[in-house]
């Protein structure tokens, strides 16, 4: 597709046209991934975090929110939940805990690889090269990682770097973790205030060169305890920029699958955040191919409010899976079974 397309569509608003759109992303989804929609049980194991992103609301200056950190019998408990729902996939995922103690956390993994049939995804923030090379010796198999926004910017405004770490580049880590063999997820947020179309449009750009095999993408949904938040609609928006609405992303999103056919591309849970009844499938319907719903202990689910009213945080996942199971029997999508890596994966390692 032509740049001058690329841009005409992220614009468009007919329905009629958007229809056309989404239908061509389902397309080729079919084509390239296929009909399974793969679960990945995402496990929020603890929400202490030492950055200050300014959109995410367990960044370490909302003091009003209780920190957690789930001990090795929580986690392997969860990561059950995920075997006896038949998910292939856990995602570790936790804020950016510098305490995190890597090595016990190695531990945990080669015991969850040794007693369950699970591919390990792990979503634990910026690290460095040998806290990645160990975590991977030990058994873990993907890595997310998103870059928020192409524009650098405007991300180094809103994700300040440490004191500690001035120069972790979000870019160079993901090539770490493809050099290191990692199946590697990355992403973006939808309208972010402060972003323009022409960074959408590096997006995708980078979304086609990066080394990366599943790519999330998901409306920005301000949270109350940020200083993003108090921004929206004011001096550090823009008057021309992307807005941060569901039919944005799903616009970004069959555009991503387009132009990346053989990724895996999640329904996000921010799409679904936005449109409880059926956001979910909505993502489904424009390319994308796996859902991560939580499986945190219920308690504990509240505790991780990266935005408000986050979807899933009194619903089981068996229910949300009825629910999918029932509204997309008849367009014969069907749960998947196995680790479901991503086709872009298999192709980039066969390649190296
Ligand atoms: N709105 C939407 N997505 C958010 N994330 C964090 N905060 C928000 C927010 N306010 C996303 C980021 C992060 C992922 C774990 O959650 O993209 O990478």
């Amino acid at each position: 597709m032509k740049q001058v397309q690329i841009q005409r569509w992220l614009k468009e608003s007919d329905p009629k046209q958007l229809r056309s759109l989404f239908a061509e992303a389902d397309k080729v989804r079919e084509k390239h991934v296929g009909n399974e929609i793969h679960f990945r049980g995402l496990i929020e194991f603890s929400n202490i975090c030492q950055r200050s992103c300014w959109y995410c609301g367990i960044r370490s200056q909302n003091l009003s929110l209780e920190r957690y950190k789930m001990n090795r019998q929580q986690i392997l408990e969860a990561a059950q939940r995920a075997v006896d729902l038949k998910f292939g996939t856990i995602v570790l995922q936790s804020g950016e805990d510098p305490d995190l103690d890597i090595d016990d956390f190695c531990e945990t993994i080669r015991i969850l690889k040794r007693t369950m049939n699970l591919a390990i995804t792990l979503s634990v923030g910026e690290r460095s090269f040998d806290e990645l090379a160990k975590l991977k010796i030990a058994g873990a198999d993907r890595y997310l990682l998103r870059f928020e926004t192409s524009n650098s910017d405007l991300y180094k405004k809103i994700h300040p770097p440490l004191p500690s770490k001035p120069n972790f580049d979000r870019f160079e880590i993901l090539q770490q973790l493809d050099e290191l063999g990692y199946e590697v997820g990355s992403g973006i947020m939808v309208g972010i205030p402060g972003s323009t179309w022409d960074d959408l449009m590096e997006d995708l750009r980078l979304f086609q060169t990066l080394p990366i095999d599943m790519i999330g993408i998901g409306p920005y949904i301000p949270h109350p305890s940020t200083p993003l938040a108090k921004t929206v609609g004011k001096e550090f928006s823009n008057e021309d920029q992307p807005p941060n609405t569901p039919e944005m992303a799903l616009k970004v999103l069959a555009l991503t699958r387009i132009l990346c056919p053989d990724t895996n591309l999640p329904s996000t849970t921010a799409l679904e955040t936005c449109d409880p009844e059926k956001g979910y499938e909505n993502g489904l319907l424009c390319g994308a191919n796996v859902i991560m719903p939580t499986i945190t202990e219920m308690k504990f689910r509240g505790l991780y409010d990266i935005y408000p009213r986050k979807a899933g945080q009194n619903r089981l996942a068996e229910d949300l899976i009825l629910r999918i199971h029932q509204n997309l029997k008849e367009i014969g999508r069907v749960p998947g079974t196995g680790p479901g890596m991503a086709p872009r994966f298999v192709h980039r390692t066969f390649e190296r």
